[in-house]
């Protein structure tokens, strides 16, 4: 297979954009491609802050290594979940990335939160523990994850928020909002999430990425992540999804591309209107000052009461 750049040896072959790259010529093409996305969306400007989320997996290393490639201010944030379940996953995972910058952005600055030594309970404990986390973990972990990383956002006067979502997550999810007809997730699922009333700007600059060009883009630069999933995710609706969406792919090339461009078309163009339900009022939480539509206490706040 021969690169469509240069007719050295390529090593992957993007069959939805008829393109066989060298591994030189691949993250050129990458980097210039996560750029265009960032320029069409309006994610941010080179002189903005930027805070990436940083999980200790392919995606938002990748993600992170390339914004600081294309000269970006971007700085790291990890969120210590408290999951061991066996395989210390936490621990690890957070070990990936000190490695990454320790190897590759030795001045790159990592913001670590530890759940567990800050609030005094980590996921696992706290989805036993609350009636909100009802013994599924995720929920409450998107909950702790959302907040830490908007306080960390604000308090760091960063102008967005980025996260490693690739196109296959996305399409995963569109899927299922479609399928059960979720119109206000669908109004608002999008490669860009506005700032409003104290909540930061959220980005996704890899929702036109697959997952297999990530994966490929880290191995090709040498990044080392966590190959496990989180325990909790096993089995879950989202990977189910996913794997129906393979087998599509696999019958027809750039399906997956198509169906999320199609969609975000449709949608700009007003030939679909999806109902965002009625415009909530938020006001800050009584304790941590966070934008939440309750009376009192945010629904961090309330977890741990
Ligand atoms: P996931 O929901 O695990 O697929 O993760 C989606 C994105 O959320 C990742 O690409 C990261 O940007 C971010 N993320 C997930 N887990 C963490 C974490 N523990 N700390 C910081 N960011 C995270
Ligand atoms: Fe939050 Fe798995 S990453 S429960
Ligand atoms: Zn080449
Ligand atoms: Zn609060």
């Amino acid at each position: 297979m021969k690169c469509s750049k240069c007719g050295g040896l390529a090593v992957i072959n993007l069959r939805q954009h008829r393109l066989r790259l060298c591994a030189e010529h691949f993250v050129e093409w990458f980097a210039r491609f996560t750029q265009r996305t960032i320029e069409t969306y309006k994610m941010f400007a080179p002189e903005d802050k930027v805070l990436v989320a940083v999980s200790g997996g392919k995606d938002s290393l990748a993600l992170w290594d390339v914004l600081l490639a294309l000269g970006y201010q971007a700085e790291g944030m990890y969120i210590g979940l408290g999951i061991d379940e066996g395989i210390d996953y936490s621990h690890k995972s957070l070990d990936f990335c000190r490695r990454f910058v320790a190897e590759h952005h030795p001045d790159a600055v990592l913001h670590v939160v530890d759940v567990e030594s800050e609030y005094g309970q980590g996921i696992p404990t706290l989805a036993r523990t609350t009636q909100r986390g009802r013994g599924k973990p995720c929920a409450v972990c998107g909950l702790v994850k959302r907040h830490i990383m908007n306080r960390v956002a604000r308090d760091g006067g960063f102008a967005a928020i980025a996260t490693g979502h690739n196109l296959d997550d996305e399409v995963a999810v569109l899927m299922q909002n479609t399928l059960h007809w979720q119109t206000g997730y669908l109004a608002r699922q999008a490669p860009v999430l506005a700032e409003r009333d104290g909540l930061a700007r959220k980005v996704k600059p890899f929702a036109r990425i697959y997952e297999r060009e990530a994966a490929a883009y880290a191995l090709v630069r040498g990044i080392d992540y966590i190959y496990d999933e989180c325990p909790f995710a096993k089995g879950s609706t989202t990977n189910f999804y996913k794997e129906l969406l393979n087998q599509l792919e696999l019958n027809s090339t750039g399906a997956k591309q198509q169906f999320y461009l199609d969609f975000l078309r449709a949608r700009e163009a007003g030939k679909v209107a999806f109902e965002e339900a009625g415009p909530v009022e938020l006001h800050p939480c009584q304790r941590c000052g966070q934008p939440t539509t309750a009376a009192g206490l945010c629904a961090f706040c309330r977890l741990w009461e």
